[in-house]
């Protein structure tokens, strides 16, 4: 009996003995995977983001998970590869702008999924940046088309910057302790899982843009923004079209609810199309933020154009000042010229004039297909992305020109620079010109595209490159000249 029982104590403790190493050994396996989950996966919410227009800015739209950057990663690798972007100032090079006070660029959002992450969203190509002088501060207007913004520069960057020797652990820890002390348990993460991981990521970001090296240019203010989704998401496999097109507008999204949407009209569900930009951005369905995104979709449906620098109100010598008998007659002109296509109530405004009767570049058209709008309505239909209204057109979209000052370099592709010009025969349009000087040309309505700064700063625009045709769009192109005039004095103030 006693035998039995001073067995079992000892058997019991024994049993508890072990019992103890097992749930020391359990609590360290949880606490491993607990800090693993904290400092790799744990999603944090952004805070400080207040206004609609600041979560457009900064707000994530769910792309860091698949496309995010390590943040400390990110922020030294423009001290480090310098050379690899367009100029100097860091990111400032790639024409994005950079408010006082802030960690990013507009248009980058940093958010927490275990470590901070930093991506792109969709201020990065819809803000504009404008300024009346050349000395002047440049003001910013989001959601504006984008005209400074070189996202392909970008791509570049951090590709190349990726593929360098010097992108290695050592050498990026050592350029983050010049900024900011990690602490030891981020310093190992960043040494043997993030450095390396992140390297590789993106070396195959680059390798994933190859095809694009093959192609013209987008140069700042535009982009290929279907080809990436047909060579990527909808395994198309890659081919010979050009899509490249300008940045739009996103203001007053409202004024555009039965239009059909993008340049070339591929999507008539304005949902669907912000859905799709998110996914063309990286995200996934796993990663979606339905509130963000809706968050994003209400302010864009009901945000003004901006106001125009041009009034009738300006001082007697301003270059700004507008004309009102001028623009009257302008209107009277635009009424019987344009207002088909192009005013609020037009009979053809926001439908797709095809291409045979409007003579514009065909280029960014073709690059869309029947097959690319079958696919993306199919696309990953277990998960019910809901897309239905992806169709394949031939031909160009007539939008409403509110706002139309900021919008230059005009048509789908950006190839020609004011609405002067715009009003010439193609023959008379410039073969050549400077784009992403931010400097507002108040004469010829749009952005100063020739002249020493504008050649600086800017990229060379030639439109005999395939898809950056400046031909089409005869309209208007037969007036008087005082007729001209008039209309560009009243396009002024839209
Ligand atoms: C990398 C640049 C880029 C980013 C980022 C981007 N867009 Fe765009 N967006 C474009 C371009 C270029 C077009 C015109 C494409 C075309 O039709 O060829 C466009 C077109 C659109 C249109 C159609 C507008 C119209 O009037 O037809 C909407 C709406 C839109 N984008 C919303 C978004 C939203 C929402 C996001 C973020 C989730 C976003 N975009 C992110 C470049 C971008
Ligand atoms: C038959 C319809 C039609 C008529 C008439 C018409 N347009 Fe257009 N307009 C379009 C289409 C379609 C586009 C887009 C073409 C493209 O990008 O290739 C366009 C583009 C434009 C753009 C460029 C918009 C941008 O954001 O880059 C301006 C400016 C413009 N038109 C002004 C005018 C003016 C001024 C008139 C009258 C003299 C006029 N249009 C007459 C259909 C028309």
């Amino acid at each position: 009996m006693f035998k039995k029982a001073t067995y079992w104590a000892i058997s019991g403790l024994k049993h508890s003995k072990l019992m103890r190493v097992a749930l020391a050994v359990l609590i360290l396996a949880l606490g491993a995977t607990f800090v693993a989950w904290y400092k790799l996966f744990r999603e944090v919410e952004q805070v400080g983001l207040k206004t609609p227009e600041e979560w457009f800015k900064y707000g994530s739209i769910g792309s860091e998970a698949s496309q995010g950057i390590p943040y400390w990663i990110w922020r030294v690798m423009p001290k480090m590869f310098p050379e690899y972007l367009p100029g100097p100032g860091g990111y400032a090079a790639l024409g994005v702008p950079w408010e006082r006070g802030r960690e990013t660029p507009v248009g980058f959002s940093i958010k927490t999924i275990g470590f901070p992450r930093v991506a792109f969203n969709c201020a990065f190509c819809h803000t504009a940046r404008y300024r009346l002088e050349p000395d002047g501060s440049p003001t910013l207007v989001v959601p504006g088309p984008a005209p400074t913004i070189n996202t392909q520069a970008y791509a570049r960057f951090i590709a190349a910057a990726a593929r360098d020797a010097r992108f290695n652990p050592d050498a990026i820890l050592s350029e983050i302790d010049r900024v900011y002390e990690l602490p030891w348990l981020d310093r190992l993460i960043y040494r043997y899982l993030l450095v390396p991981s992140t390297k590789k990521a993106l070396i195959k970001y680059g390798q994933q843009f190859g095809w694009t090296e093959e192609k013209p240019d987008w140069g700042p203010g535009r982009i290929d923004p279907f080809n990436p989704i047909k060579f990527g998401i909808l395994q198309m496999g890659t081919d010979g079209t050009i899509g490249n097109a300008d940045m739009p507008p996103l203001w007053n999204m409202k004024a555009r609810a039965k239009h059909a949407l993008h340049w070339d009209g591929l999507n008539t569900d304005f949902h669907e199309v912000v859905v799709s930009s998110a996914i063309g951005d990286g995200t996934t369905y796993k990663s979606v933020p339905e509130d963000n995104l809706e968050r994003l979709e209400k302010w864009l449906w009901e945000v003004p154009a901006p106001a125009s620098p041009f009034g009738f109100d300006k001082a007697a010598d301003s270059p700004y000042r507008v004309d009102a008998k001028r623009a009257a007659a302008g209107k009277a002109v635009f009424d019987q010229h344009c207002a088909d296509c192009h005013a609020a109530e037009g009979k053809r405004t926001g439908s797709v004039i095809p291409v045979g009767e409007l003579g514009t570049d065909r280029h960014r058209v073709d690059m869309w297909t029947a097959e690319a709008a079958k696919r993306y309505n199919a696309y990953q239909k277990e998960y019910d992305w809901g897309m239905r209204h992806f169709q394949d057109v031939d031909g160009y979209v007539s939008v409403l020109l509110d706002g139309i000052w900021l919008r230059g370099p005009y048509l789908h592709n950006g190839s020609v620079p004011t609405l002067r010009d715009l009003l010439k025969r193609p023959e008379e349009r410039p073969a050549v010109f400077y784009r992403g000087y931010d400097l507002l040309d108040p004469v010829n309505v749009g952005f100063v595209a020739q002249g020493a700064a504008a050649e600086q700063t800017g990229f060379r625009y030639d439109t005999r490159v395939p898809g950056n045709g400046n031909q089409g769009h005869l309209y208007g192109t037969e007036l008087t000249e005082e007729q001209k005039q008039a209309l560009l004095e009243y396009l002024k103030s839209l």
